[in-house]
């Protein structure tokens, strides 16, 4: 769990990064903020391409540059948008979110102020975890 004080600065940086959101596509900014365990926050933002399938979420792009700089035990996430209502992560980055921490704390925002905190297990229950899966020692050719 974070504190308090970790939640809201953790909202100021989700909403700072959504600033730098590359959307020309769609014009829909999100930004997000991850913090780890040792309190080190990390943001990123949504950046979209030509080739609309390689879009990256705001939510993935924070959790990839936290693992860049070797933090790979996140506590807490926190979404912007401009949207009235909050925005939940997606599929995708639930499952990139579950990697990193399946019980992570998850804090929705709105554009007019409003947070609600909710967690990874509630909003992705089962994920695919490769380290519980069984496999061979080796793999023999047919
Ligand atoms: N997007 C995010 O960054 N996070 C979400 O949770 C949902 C969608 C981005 C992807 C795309 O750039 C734009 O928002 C519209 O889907």
């Amino acid at each position: 769990m974070s504190t308090r004080a970790q939640r809201k600065a953790l909202v100021e940086r989700a909403i700072k990064a959504k600033a730098h959101a590359y959307a020309p596509y769609s014009r829909f900014r999100v930004g997000a903020a991850v913090i780890a365990e040792d309190g080190t926050i990390i943001a990123g933002c949504n950046v979209e391409n030509s080739s609309y399938s390689l879009t990256v979420c705001a939510e993935r792009n924070a959790v990839f540059q936290a693992a860049a700089r070797g933090k790979t035990r996140l506590r807490a996430i926190a979404i912007a948008s401009d949207d009235p209502g909050f925005l939940p992560p997606c599929g995708a980055c639930r499952q990139v979110l579950s990697e990193f921490n399946p019980s992570m704390e998850i804090i929705l925002t709105t554009v007019d102020g409003r947070t609600k905190v909710t967690s990874l297990d509630r909003l992705f229950p089962m994920p695919a975890d490769l380290k519980k899966l069984a496999r061979p020692r080796s793999i023999q050719k047919p």
